[in-house]
């Protein structure tokens, strides 16, 4: 017998019909002539009745929650139960008897982060797991629709990207090298070859904070092209996230429902985004009572206040040079202000950095020196622009705070399979 997927028997095709499923025993509930396991698969979940008498019971009575088994009956309609149909079981067979399963109710979410491996199976992890799933999908489909070629980065690397505070460093055989922060400089390499060029990537950062959006190994959507400026720039992304949010609004409805995310926020997302200066930032916020002052970088609390008066994402742009990278392209008649652009959305702060990256050899390298960085860690770097520099933009954006938002998570690492933050690395 052919079987059946969950979501096919609660879709009401097959009533009246004899269907066979296989998954995992959800729930169990027993009384003297009835047995009721929930059986869940990837697509759902459906109620299984078995009856003292029938064919099934003796195997219905062992299994435990969280077995795997495979079972057949009618599929019929029933008001009662959940998803409105229900299998009336005449045939069981237990694949793998689960031992007494860890997990229930009661635990602590410290507890539940230890039994992560076995945590991703609950309904919850599933659904933002299948929304992750979605998102990452939209990406794709973003960047191909604007001719973007997907390229592949390397993770160990031998100089920083972004300060060195968060670098994670490793031996390498006798070397000394590091995990790399962000793709940025490697993508840089094949916009020469290529043009439009984007990753989707792990990054790494040694990120002692312990906040609801860090962790120490996250996926980075990162992007780069060239004869483009920063308008150019946040044009493309505010189109990529309207296009990722109105896609994963119209696959995942059913997720966001169950999850109790607020969909319409999703939805709404539409581009332009409103913009202002890094300038106008410290203004506002100066007249909401922050004591920030031109120069300072943007605290969490700051990035929220900003954020709280949007309601809806944003970009802040004109950076101070003194807080960017060393690779920030600077104005020529303004050099203390960079060509840098994050993108905030309410609750969560930054999302995306990008900006115009400097290709005036001589700028870049007085920059380098500037940071404290050693010119000759950068020198293939340098040799970008040597060769036929460009003119050219690129951003980053952090999957998991992405997904933090679209989903209303409290905490980030709600959003990774194997969270990894200062202190969690197991399983
Ligand atoms: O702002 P960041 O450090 O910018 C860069 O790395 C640039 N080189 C990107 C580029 O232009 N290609 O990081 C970019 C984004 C942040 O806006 C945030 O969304 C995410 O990466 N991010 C983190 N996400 C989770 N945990 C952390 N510790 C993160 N650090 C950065
Ligand atoms: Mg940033």
């Amino acid at each position: 017998m052919q079987f059946l997927r969950v979501e096919d028997v609660l879709g009401g095709k097959h009533d009246g019909e004899r269907v066979a499923v296989r998954g995992w025993v959800y729930r169990k509930r027993e009384s003297k002539q009835t047995i009721f396991l929930l059986v869940r698969d990837s697509t759902g979940v459906v109620q299984c009745t078995v009856k003292a008498d029938s064919r099934g019971w003796v195997e219905a009575e062992r299994i435990t929650i969280e077995s795997s088994l495979s079972l057949e009956g009618l599929a019929k309609q029933d008001k009662r139960a959940p998803g409105g149909y229900e299998i009336a079981v005449d045939g069981l067979s237990i694949i793998g008897l689960a031992d007494v399963f860890p997990i229930s109710k009661d635990k602590s979410e410290e507890f539940l982060r230890d039994m992560r491996h076995l945590w991703l199976r609950s309904r919850r992890m599933s659904l933002v797991m299948r929304v992750r799933g979605e998102v990452l999908e939209a990406t794709r489909e973003f960047f191909k629709s604007q001719s973007f070629v997907e390229v592949s980065p390397p993770m160990f690397i031998s100089a920083a990207v972004e300060g060195g505070s968060t670098l994670f460093g490793l031996k390498y055989f006798d070397q000394d090298l590091y995990l790399t922060q962000s793709s940025q400089l490697y993508l840089e390499v094949l916009i020469f070859s290529l043009e439009s060029v984007y990753c989707i990537a792990p990054s790494f950062r040694a990120e002692k904070s312990r906040t609801i959006r860090h962790l120490t190994e996250y996926w980075h959507i990162e992007a780069e092209w060239p004869f483009a400026d920063m308008n150019d720039l946040m044009r493309f992304e505010e189109g990529l996230l309207a296009f990722v949010c109105q896609r994963t609004v119209e696959r995942c409805g059913k997720e966001f429902a169950e999850l109790g995310a607020d969909i319409a926020k999703v939805e709404s997302v539409r581009a332009p985004f409103p913009r202002i200066t890094y300038g106008e930032a410290v203004d506002r916020l100066k007249a909401k009572g922050s004591t920030v002052k031109w120069g300072d970088d943007f605290g969490y609390d700051d990035e929220k206040t900003l954020a709280e008066e949007f309601g809806r994402p944003f970009f802040v742009y004109d950076y101070p040079t003194a807080i960017k990278a060393f690779y920030c392209k600077t104005y020529r008649d303004h050099p203390e202000l960079a060509m840098s652009t994050d993108m905030l959305v309410p609750r969560i702060g930054e999302i995306s950095t990008g900006g115009a990256r400097e290709d005036d050899k001589e700028v870049l390298v007085r920059r380098i020196r500037e940071t404290g960085l050693k010119e000759q860690d950068y020198d293939w770097y340098l040799d970008l622009r040597r060769y036929g520099t460009v003119p050219h933009v690129g951003f980053g954006m952090g999957l998991e705070r992405l997904l933090t938002w679209m989903l209303d998570l409290e905490n980030i690492i709600d959003s990774i399979p194997f969270p990894r933050t200062l202190r969690r690395f197991y399983p």
